[in-house]
């Protein structure tokens, strides 16, 4: 399918249609494991919206779903490792299987954080579902996510939910955002 590129766009790393069946995968995988079962999903705010609207229509099993919100402080294109949590969950999470959802997995400091604020409220279980992970060489992220939709190479990435400076959540698509964008 040919979709129009955004001028900041060098590439796409991850068409419409790549999504779809990256998502379809996904469900299928998240409704088999927790068959009997009925998870709180947690999306991560804001990064995560398109995943989690698209994701949650892929489960088949009873679910409910809550937010957080958090800030890793800054507009620029490193996670800073400090994060503050801005908008809490609505629901109690004590003995519920919760599953996080998050769009990119790159250090991996905010959901190491996260899953240890969750955990210390002694919820079932607590996995996470990441749309992407980051390769980067040389280096590991700080949690092992239960599910990975795709590794993506060590680039800034924008789209499907993804940022830069509050840009380009609404491109249908990921792609790298060209550097000359970020480096001005
Ligand atoms: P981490 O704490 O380094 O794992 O960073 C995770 C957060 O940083 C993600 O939830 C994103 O909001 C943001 N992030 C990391 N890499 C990218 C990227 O390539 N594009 C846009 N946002 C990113
Ligand atoms: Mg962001």
């Amino acid at each position: 399918m040919a979709e129009e590129l955004h001028p900041d766009i060098e590439s796409i790393v991850l068409s419409e249609e790549d999504i779809h069946g990256i998502v379809s995968r996904l469900g299928e995988e998240i409704s088999r494991d927790y068959e009997g079962k009925n998870p709180l999903c947690v999306a991560v705010l804001k990064g995560a919206v398109v995943f989690t609207a698209d994701i949650m229509r892929a489960i088949t099993v009873p679910m409910a779903i809550d937010f957080m919100a958090v800030s890793s402080y800054g507009e620029g294109v490193k996670s800073s490792g400090v994060v503050r949590i801005v908008k809490d969950l609505d629901t109690k999470i004590e003995g519920r299987d919760v599953l996080i959802l998050e769009d990119i997995l790159d250090s991996g400091l905010t959901l190491n954080y996260l899953i240890r604020n969750l955990q210390a409220r002694n919820p079932k279980s607590v996995r996470i579902a990441t749309f992407l992970v980051k390769d980067i060489e040389g280096k590991k992220p700080a949690v092992a996510p239960s599910y990975v939709g795709a590794h993506v190479p060590d680039a800034f990435i924008v789209g499907y939910g993804l940022d830069y400076a509050e840009r380009y959540r609404n491109l249908p698509y990921i792609g790298v955002l060209k550097p000359e964008v970020y480096e001005k």
